[in-house]
């Protein structure tokens, strides 16, 4: 028997979106933008940072393991009961948490192939059969999806918007989709860039679904500028979610992320301000790329991913832009590798960025 199972050998390391030092170094720039990892280019909430200082005194206590105090705000929030909510390092981690939680020994995964990362990394490490179905134009592809509903299918994870492609499904397409499903399939919702994608009038609001099977996965790391901290969460039925605290681990996440989160969810006027940067550098991004004749697909997110006529034109183009000092994130490892990821930044971000394709695209 080996020491390490085969479906754990064959994963790859994640790798993330380079350092901002990384490339300091390596190039000796002054200044490096990083458009690679859909960070919040405005920084962090301001209200959480002066919790976060106010907290520091009591960093030798645990933290309530039970997240009474952020678990209640949200539920109030969202017009939902405590019991309903889950939190974890990350959104990650509750999706960490899931996966260890229900799945059985024969049980089978659905997902979209080339979509997020970090749930890729999660089912495979699972060692269970996982169906990847390929993305039809950029979105996911939920009839074949439906096709592949077994009695061995326990979880069916869908990203929406979905990472990297931005793209969305409707509420009309989760409807017909969710018909399809038989009650005893949990499926993950994951809205990581709910923030951004919200306004568009056809986009489920998976609140509106509080289907016993439906689990919405949400997260601080995004809009709330949080992602260093590692906070996010999780709403579902009270019988799946008393079961998930039962295995989460305890103390996640940290007295300083839950410190954070709370006082976050206060800072209205950031998470407009977020919003409205995005929205105006999403539109400022597209037009200008588009001129350059570059194309793109069209995205309710932090992010444009663009498509460029080969991998080695977009191999190039990532090297170019990292020799300029701009960090972008070359989606190969994603499984599109004529794709290069474009994280929206602040105002100057998006105009060195484009003002460098310009030039590079010009020699
Ligand atoms: C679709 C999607 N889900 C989840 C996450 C991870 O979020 P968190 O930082 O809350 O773990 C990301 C981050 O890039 C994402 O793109």
């Amino acid at each position: 028997m080996p020491l390490v199972p085969s479906y754990i050998q064959n994963l790859s390391n994640y790798v993330q979106g380079k350092p901002i030092e990384e490339l300091q170094r390596e190039l000796e720039l002054d200044h490096v933008d990083k458009l690679a990892s859909n960070e919040n280019s405005l920084g962090p909430s301001p209200k959480a940072i002066k919790a976060i200082q106010a907290s520091m005194t009591n960093l030798h206590r645990y933290p309530d393991a039970t997240g009474y105090e952020l678990r209640t705000k949200l539920a109030d929030r969202f017009n939902i009961k405590m019991d309903n909510v889950i939190l974890g390092a990350g959104s990650e981690g509750v999706m960490s948490t899931i996966i260890r939680t229900f799945l059985l020994s024969d049980d089978e995964l659905i997902s979209a192939a080339n979509s997020f990362i970090g749930f890729r990394v999660l089912a495979n490490a699972s060692g269970k059969k996982v169906h990847w179905v390929p993305m039809e134009n950029y979105h996911y592809d939920l009839k074949r999806m439906v096709e592949k509903v077994t009695d061995y299918t326990k979880i069916i994870y869908i990203a929406n918007p979905d990472n990297p492609m931005g793209t969305y499904i409707t509420k009309n397409e989760f409807d017909a989709f969710y018909a399809h499903i038989p009650e005893r399939v949990l499926i993950i919702l994951d809205e990581a860039y709910f923030e951004y994608a919200q306004s568009k009038s056809d986009y489920p609001d998976s609140m509106t679904y509080r289907y016993d099977n439906v689990i919405t996965l949400r997260t601080f790391s995004k809009a709330y500028g949080l992602a260093g901290l590692r906070i996010g969460y999780g709403f579902a039925h009270d019988t799946l979610i008393s079961n998930l605290m039962k295995v989460k681990e305890p103390f996640e996440p940290s007295l300083i992320a839950l410190t954070a989160g709370m006082a976050a969810m206060d800072d209205i006027s950031f998470l407009e301000r977020t919003i409205e940067t995005n929205a105006t550098g999403y539109t400022f991004n597209k037009t200008k790329l588009e001129s350059l004749g570059i194309e793109i697909v069209p995205s309710v997110a932090n992010f444009i991913t663009t498509v460029w006529p080969s991998e080695s034109q977009a191999t190039k183009v990532t090297q170019a832009l990292l020799k300029k000092g701009i960090i972008v994130r070359n989606l190969k490892a994603f499984g599109w590798p004529k794709c290069i990821r474009i994280s929206i930044g602040t105002e100057n971000e998006n105009e060195r960025m484009i003002t460098s394709l310009q030039s590079i695209l010009s020699t």
